[in-house]
């Protein structure tokens, strides 16, 4: 028989056994378990290479989209955020908020692609009316209220000019600390497509770029060096059409218009420019990287909006001698980039398949 007072003292020693392990878990942050889908925001200028990176994170159970975030590029403004809210309303997901961002670059006019990407950006595909509705924020602000919210969980996905990115970091310049990691499509170390040397999106403003590259965050540059060798064939093209849900037909109707223009041009398929830099958010192994110094070069008449990057890290160390300099070692220089160098493009375009089976 137990008597009342060492009732009382065990129910005590329970009591203060729960109050310590309450003490601890709320003392833990939380932490994401390594299975928890990927928190992302995906800053767009849809665009349909745009359009099919957005179908392939909406239907990635490993990424959990908390807002899309648009960009004057391919097409201005306003068409990106009646494209995006398309997009949504077509996967049922007017949970995610879009938010309409930067009319035009930091610094220079607005260059649009409607060449590439159709007159009303979506390789004229058709979509129904929108049934979601825009955000009131500001794309700028949305960033950096999500990222204030949930600190070190986000991955910002920017796959347009970097204007809403480069505003977001002069807004709160402390997201630099709280992102998680930036993992962009834009750049290039073999060459440009907007200029001899410029990718389209830095092209489009340098000066927003630059912000972005120099901002000290874990920063992964999925460039034109690796998208260009990711190319969507007539043959995967055929793939997809079998399908017969209607966010697969979208994709079938836009990536036409990609394949059926590339060949024109001389290709042998579409880059997946924006998409890949989707793939590498939900499978890391889909490139390779090197860390590398990466310069943008605002100033430059041929080499405005170039990703200048140091492949080795190091450059000629020279000394005055007289009336010339002599090289006299070298100088190292510390990387700020993961620099995709490798892209496995096989098998992400059976991934990008695999998501849009049945959808
Ligand atoms: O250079 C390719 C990039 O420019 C892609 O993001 C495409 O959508 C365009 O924005
Ligand atoms: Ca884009």
């Amino acid at each position: 028989m137990i008597s009342i007072r060492s009732a009382t003292a065990m129910i005590k020693k329970l009591l203060v056994l729960l109050l310590a392990v309450a003490f601890l878990l709320s003392a833990t942050p939380a932490q994401a378990s390594p299975n928890e889908a990927r928190k992302v925001i995906l800053d767009v200028d849809p665009g349909a290479d745009d359009a099919m990176a957005i179908l392939l994170a909406l239907n990635s159970p490993e990424l959990d989209v908390r807002a899309l975030t648009v960009v004057a590029g391919n097409v201005v403004v306003g068409q990106g955020v009646e494209n995006a809210l398309k997009m949504v309303s077509l996967a049922g997901r007017c949970d995610i908020p879009v938010a309409r961002g930067a009319e035009k670059p930091l610094e220079q006019k607005l260059t649009t692609a409607e060449f590439f990407h159709g007159k009303n950006g979506l390789g004229n595909a058709d979509l129904p009316a929108a049934a979601c509705k825009v955000d009131a924020r500001p794309a700028a602000d949305l960033i950096v209220e999500l990222v204030n919210r949930y600190p070190r969980e986000i991955t910002l996905v920017p796959v347009g000019p970097l204007t809403n990115i480069a505003l977001a970091l002069k807004k709160d310049p402390s997201i630099a600390t709280k992102v998680k990691k930036v993992v962009l499509m834009g750049g290039s170390i073999a060459g440009g497509n907007a200029t001899a040397v410029a990718e389209a999106n830095i092209y489009n403003d340098p000066e927003a770029a630059l912000a972005v590259f120099e901002a000290g965050w874990p920063l992964t540059m999925v460039g034109l060096n690796v998208t260009e060798r990711t190319l969507f064939t007539r043959a995967e093209l055929g793939q997809l059409a079998k399908e017969k849900g209607q966010q697969a037909r979208f994709a079938t109707a836009v990536l036409t218009f990609l394949v059926d223009l590339a060949e024109k041009l001389g290709g042998e398929g579409t880059p997946m420019h924006d998409p890949l830099a989707v793939g590498a958010v939900i499978d890391r192994t889909l490139i390779v990287i090197r860390d590398m110094r990466v310069d943008i070069e605002t100033r430059g008449e041929y080499t405005r909006g170039e990703t200048v990057a140091s492949r080795h890290n190091c450059s000629d160390r020279r000394e005055l001698r007289g009336d010339h300099y002599a090289v006299v070692g070298i100088e190292t220089v510390q990387p700020n980039v993961h620099v995709a160098v490798e892209s496995d493009g096989a098998r992400f375009n059976q991934l990008f398949l695999a998501r849009l089976r049945g959808k």
